[in-house]
């Protein structure tokens, strides 16, 4: 167990279109905090990354994604223990999954279930506890939810899906397959990827768009049109994708990577024309907003994690040191699967 807490703070916000990276936060080491009447202590173990979290260094994004004040630690959800506690319903022991931030040790506190702070106790921890932040974190959630409440997705639907590689993406493709769909056809950014979600995740076809005409082979992928398109990075791919709607088609907008936090981020998409002469339905969502029911979605993600369905896509880098350049991989396209730092070793199996 570390003797000190280190962390991330944020020292700068970035320029417009700078790359994530060292260069943003002060590595700082403190001492192990301890817990106030009411609150809890927990020691990280894994901590994931998100594209959201470029959002909390950028002044002015309101909404949801809101600020991290200068010199706070870095804001990020993460697994860990709780090590210790002066609040009776969160002993030692415990695996707790909340807003841990970029550190070794954080004070907690219940918060209700305000969105960005949604914390949990883990009722019966799988090993390894990363799940908790990958099929069965915000990355299943996030799928399950969008795929099948706000995409309406039904057997026989034929899909595409963006960012198939990625963290949401490549369970959204296994949760079609797996709800049988006629086709799960996904898009990435390399040959390898492609290979990895034919030959792996088992999807009917993949385009890597930066080489292949993606209109042209969605042409041939989708002689009918597309029923749902699950769509994560928005841009030139969302345009595309319009063109080839199937009538009553539903496009689920989850995000917008490509033209996100770009000085220019380019047109807004011309072809959503295409929703009037297909009847189609464009719409966006928000995770959080189905906080109550994440217990649903991870009962059926963990039936089909433990029935050999679903795949564990996860991207591990090792060391909290690596979480600068971790978040800043998502924006580059090296991650495949889940992106997830990992800060120590799961502890051994106990009571909690
Ligand atoms: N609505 C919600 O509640 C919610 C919740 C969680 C996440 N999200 C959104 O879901 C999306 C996926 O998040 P994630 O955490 O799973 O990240 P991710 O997909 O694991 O990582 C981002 C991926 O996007 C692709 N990408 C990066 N820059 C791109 C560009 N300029 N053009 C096209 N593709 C680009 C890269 O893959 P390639 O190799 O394919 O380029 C990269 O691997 C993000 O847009 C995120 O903001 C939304």
């Amino acid at each position: 167990m570390s003797s000190a807490n280190r962390q991330w703070r944020v020292a700068r916000y970035p320029q417009i279109d700078e790359p994530i990276s060292t260069a943003l936060f002060d590595w700082v080491e403190t001492g192990i905090p301890t817990p106030g009447d009411g609150e809890f202590v927990v020691r990280s173990i894994c901590l994931g990354t998100g594209p959201a979290q470029r959002g909390y260094l950028s002044p002015g994004r309101g909404e949801f994604l809101s600020l991290v004040p200068l010199g706070q630690v870095m804001r990020g959800r993460g697994v860990g223990q709780i090590v210790s506690s002066r609040h009776p319903d969160y002993p030692a022991g415990r695996i707790f999954v909340g807003s841990l931030g970029w550190q070794d040790y954080s004070v907690q506190q219940p918060r209700g279930k305000q969105f960005v702070f949604s914390t949990k106790l883990v009722a019966e921890p799988i090993r390894p506890l990363s799940l908790e932040l990958g099929i069965l974190g915000q990355a299943g959630v996030t799928a399950y939810f969008g795929l099948i409440e706000v995409g309406r997705m039904k057997p026989g639907d034929r899909v595409l899906v963006s960012a198939a590689a990625g963290g949401v993406g490549s369970v959204v493709g296994q949760i079609a397959r797996i709800q049988g769909a006629e086709t799960v056809v996904g898009v990435a950014g390399t040959d390898e990827k492609c290979r990895w979600l034919t030959r792996t995740l088992g999807l009917s076809a993949a385009v890597n768009y930066r080489r292949d005409d993606l209109d042209a082979r969605l042409a041939e992928l989708f002689p009918n049109g597309i029923d749902l398109f699950f769509d994560n990075v928005g841009g030139a791919t969302l345009d595309t994708a319009l063109l080839h709607l199937a009538e009553r088609a539903r496009v689920v907008i989850c995000g917008f990577i490509s033209s996100d936090y770009r000085r220019d981020p380019g047109p807004g998409p011309i072809n959503y024309r295409k929703l009037v002469s297909r009847r189609a339905r464009m719409e966006g969502f928000v995770v959080f907003d189905y906080w109550e029911r994440f217990a649903e979605a991870e009962a059926a993600l963990r039936d089909w994690y433990a029935q050999g369905l679903l795949h564990s896509c996860e991207d591990i880098d090792e060391g909290l040191e690596n979480m600068p350049a971790s978040l800043a991989s998502l924006f580059s396209g090296t991650n495949r699967g889940v992106k997830l730092c990992r800060v120590a070793p799961d502890p051994a199996p106990g009571p909690g």
